[in-house]
């Protein structure tokens, strides 16, 4: 369409402001506060169901119930498995296309709450079971005694994850439960505030995230790093990737102008598995070519601050954690989806129908 024929309304903001207590990114100064606390230090601190605790009732369980908590989405991974493995259905190719699937199979009800437990518990079992079927495994029978973070890294790998393993996925958990208003979560707050259920919220949410500009670039980061393959090649790699005209995967963030806070998290994370015995194989190769993407970027954008974001060291870490690559997004959805969970119940306590307006810029009426 030619602009002389294009209807511009001057003025017309397509900007939703939307009010919320769940979490707030200052990417200024490189801060993520998750309801009242610095992701640090939640993720230092607490477990995967007591940051969803916070994240759906304001505030961090007690001990007593903290344990009910996590001994009902035991309960629930138990059932989660038994619906999944008792017809003939299969999980699909794609791994987030199975996720997708598995969560549309639970039925809502007319109780958030009792959604919430359901469809939270459900992600990782769906996972496994992908997985498992990949590797051509019987689908893994869940362990109720086990918080969420084990029980997924025993499903995955076949067996009990150590303590610190287990810990540094609770980390991962944590650290990506929320965080603004995101693609994914915004998808699900559109879908709350016209009153529909939360399991369709939690399902429009998983296909915003398959989308590689959200939830995708973790698994390209570690082909980077196999293809970098040690410290001394990253400079001339990433140079010709560059010169290429090539984005370096892991790099600039849309809203941080300084490091991804999350990014320390997980080194730390790394840092801490390798210290213990861990696969030592990554963290070293991995920092050189941090260092030396953000000196390349900084030459050839010096106006524009791109570092490591979210992606890079996720990478990482869920590897060191034996996580497979092709479960990377879908290990996302099992942490975001206590955030999602949270923006359904807060936008369902507003009431209000998100209705963004669209500026058009078609041709004038004839
Ligand atoms: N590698 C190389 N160049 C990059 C880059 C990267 N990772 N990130 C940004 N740039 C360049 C852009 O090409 C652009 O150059 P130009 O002005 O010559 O066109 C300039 O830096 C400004 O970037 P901009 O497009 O304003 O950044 P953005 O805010 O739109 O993009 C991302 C943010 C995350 C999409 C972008 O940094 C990116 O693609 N990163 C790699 C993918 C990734 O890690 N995604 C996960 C995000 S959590």
């Amino acid at each position: 369409m030619s602009p002389e024929n294009a209807v511009f309304t001057p003025g017309l903001s397509n900007v939703v402001a939307v009010q919320t207590r769940l979490s707030r990114v200052d990417g200024e100064a490189g801060e993520l506060v998750i309801a009242g606390h610095r992701v640090e230090d939640l993720a230092l601190r607490h477990g995967f169901e007591a940051v969803s605790h916070l994240l759906w009732h304001g505030a961090l369980p007690d001990a007593s119930k903290l344990e009910s908590l996590r001994a009902e989405l035991g309960r629930r991974r138990v059932a989660a498995h038994r619906l999944l493995t008792a017809e003939r259905f299969r999980p699909l190719a794609d791994p987030m296309d199975s996720l997708r699937a598995a969560l549309a199979r639970i039925e809502s009800t007319p109780d958030p709450e009792d959604d919430t437990l359901t469809i939270v518990a459900a992600a990782p079992v769906a996972n496994a079971w992908w997985w498992a079927h990949r590797s051509g495994r019987p689908a893994p029978e869940p362990s109720p005694r086990l918080g969420t973070a084990a029980d997924y890294l025993r499903m995955i790998a076949s067996e009990m994850p150590s303590d610190i393993e287990a810990r540094s996925m609770d980390r991962y958990l944590v650290t990506v439960s929320d965080h603004g208003m995101n693609a994914s979560t915004f998808t699900a707050r559109v879908i709350a505030s016209t009153r529909s259920d939360l399991v369709s919220a939690v399902v429009g949410a998983v296909g915003a995230l398959k989308g590689p500009l959200h939830g995708g670039a973790p698994g390209p980061v570690l082909d980077m790093l196999d293809a970098i393959g040690t410290p001394e090649a990253a400079g001339a790699w990433l140079g010709r990737e560059l010169e290429a005209g090539r984005r370096i995967m892991g790099m600039g963030h849309r809203i941080y102008r300084v490091r991804d806070p999350r990014a320390a998290v997980f080194e730390h994370a790394v840092t801490e598995l390798e210290a213990s015995g861990g696969p030592a194989r990554r963290l070293a190769l991995a920092r050189a070519v941090e260092t030396e993407a953000e000196a390349q970027l900084a030459d050839r954008h010096p106006g524009r601050s791109l570092k490591a974001n979210v992606e890079f060291y996720t990478a990482v870490l869920l590897e060191a954690l034996g996580v497979p690559r092709q479960l990377f997004s879908a290990t996302f959805a099992v942490g975001r989806i206590a955030g999602w969970v949270a923006h359904y119940l807060e936008q369902r306590g507003e009431d209000r129908l998100i209705r963004p307006r669209s500026e058009y810029v078609g041709p004038a009426p004839r």
